[in-house]
Parts: C-alpha cells; structure tokens; sequence
C-alpha cells in the first residue's frame, strides 16, 4: 500500500485526508491518505518517522520551512518561494505545489495590470507562478509597506520587476490595473477591504486565495467581474500532489470527489 499524509500544527481541519481516500477508493488505487499533527517543538523527533511511514506527504503550517533541511533535492520553485508543501520520501525531494496550482489555475487572459495584495507566503507562491508563465511586472501592496519592499527585492532575483505600496493606496492603484489578486486573509472572516464597487470598475479578473465567498468575490460577481476563489489554487495544487506521487489521475472524478468535499465544508 502507498501511504501518504499531512504533516502540520493543527491539522485537523484539513479536507485532504477525506478526498485523497475518497479518490483512491474509488480508483481501487491500494493507498491511504493519514494526518499526523507534529506539535513544533516536536518537529526534529518526529520527522525521520514520518519519512520512514510515508511514501509522500504534505507540509502545512508551520512546517514548510522546517522541513527544508531534511530534503536531499528541492524543487525550484519551492527554493525560490522558500516553502515545502510536498515531499517524496524515496528520494527526500521536496516541492511547492502552490505556485504549480496557482499557474494552472489561473485565467490565460491579457496579464497586464496585475496587482496582488500581501506579502506573505501565498504571495511568494503566486508572485513566483506569475514570473514563470511570463509575467515581468506586477504591483504589490501590503499593509506592512515594509513587507512588501523585502518582497520587491527578493522578485528581483528572478526577474519580476515590482512596484511596491502600501495597502492603503489600493483605491488609486485599482485606476490603473486591470486584474487583483489578493494572497492576504482580507474576507476570510468576512473582513472588508475599504473598496466600493466604483473602485472595481476597471478590472477584468479578481482572484482571490481565500476558499470561501469573500465580500470582494461578492462584490466582484455582482458586478459581472470575473472571479476564481482559492478552491481552484488548492484543487490544481493537489493535482500535482498527484502527479509528483505518480498516483494515477482521473482528473473528471478528482474533480468531483474534490468539488464534494470541499462543498460539506464551511461555504
Ligand atoms: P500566508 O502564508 O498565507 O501568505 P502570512 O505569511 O501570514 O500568510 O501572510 C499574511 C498576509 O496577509 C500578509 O501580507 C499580511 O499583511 P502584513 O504583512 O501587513 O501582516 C496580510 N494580512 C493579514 N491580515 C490582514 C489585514 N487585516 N489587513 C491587511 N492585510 C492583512
């Protein structure tokens, strides 16, 4: 049997465990999907078990640095982002399906005018996504302006050339751009960016990480904007778990079982 996991503090919310298993059954696919909740001062005892239980697994929160050291290879991507999210035990190689799930997620549609919101972790996925299909320029607002400067410097290394502001000149920076993406955690409880719908005139696409319905995804959708929420991002990126674990991948039923769960869950 294969065995995969999540590894991260808490864990118990994840939705993974319910559609790998789920997937797998129905694909008579001999494997098993677990959880394993690694409390951090725990992290450096606990890790050579798991890849010795494990033939892959995902790093969530606060792992996905930690695990770093103990990898033999890294993924590109997950070296520039400086974030594991997937690992294969056999060979200790370790990737961020992130940024892959944020690149097959998102829209191929005229990519001028990007603004993205943070400067977090998910922004560094997206940000990295963005260079790679061949985007050179983006602005970039956060709230801690100071972020959002480290970020700029850190893009430069690979090419994407970002203007940097602070997030309380969104409402001018929307004048001019044409698509927002936003990797903060703004609307995951409801929370408001301070924006009328005047201020989304202009803009073609909103892409928003958050899973469920945000007042932006609303206001976007009620204005006829085009809008992808962040099932998408963590739907693709699961994909390339898949893919990276040489699981077979139906990608019809994936959908199904993924658009099912993730249905039960909060919406
Ligand atoms: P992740 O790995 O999900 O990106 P993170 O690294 O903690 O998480 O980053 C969270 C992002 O959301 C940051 O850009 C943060 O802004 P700051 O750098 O100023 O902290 C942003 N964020 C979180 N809560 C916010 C809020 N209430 N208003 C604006 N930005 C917020």
């Amino acid at each position: 049997m294969e065995k995969f996991c999540i590894i991260g503090y808490p864990v118990s919310h994840s939705a993974s465990p319910k559609i790998y298993n789920e997937y797998f059954k129905r694909i008579n696919y001999d494997g098993f999907y677990g959880m394993e909740e690694i409390a951090p001062e725990n992290f450096e005892n606990r890790i050579d078990h798991i890849f010795e239980h494990y033939d892959g697994f995902n790093v969530t929160i606060p792992h996905k640095e930690r695990v770093i050291p103990h990898l033999k290879m890294i993924e590109e991507g997950a070296r520039i982002v400086g974030a594991i999210n997937c690992v294969v035990s056999k060979n200790r190689k370790g990737c961020n399906t992130d940024w892959m799930g944020f690149v097959r997620s998102f829209p191929k549609t005229d990519w001028n005018g990007i603004i993205v919101l943070g400067a977090g972790g998910t922004a560094r996925a997206v940000i990295y996504g963005l260079r790679k299909i061949g985007v050179s320029r983006i602005t970039l607002l956060n709230r801690t302006y100071t972020k959002a400067l480290s970020l700029k410097k850190w893009a430069d290394s690979f090419g994407m050339e970002i203007t940097a502001k602070p997030l309380d000149t969104l409402k001018q920076v929307l004048k001019y751009g044409k698509i927002l993406i936003n990797t903060t955690s703004v609307g995951m409880r409801g929370e408001k960016f301070d924006l009328s719908m005047k201020d989304l005139e202009n803009l073609n696409l909103i892409y928003d990480v958050i899973y469920f319905k945000t007042p932006l995804q609303e206001m976007g959708k009620a204005m006829g904007i085009k809008v992808v929420d962040g099932k998408e991002m963590l739907y693709n990126q699961a994909v390339e778990n898949l893919k990276i674990w040489d699981v077979p991948l139906v990608e019809s039923l994936f959908r199904e079982i993924f658009n099912d769960v993730m249905g039960k869950m909060r919406s």
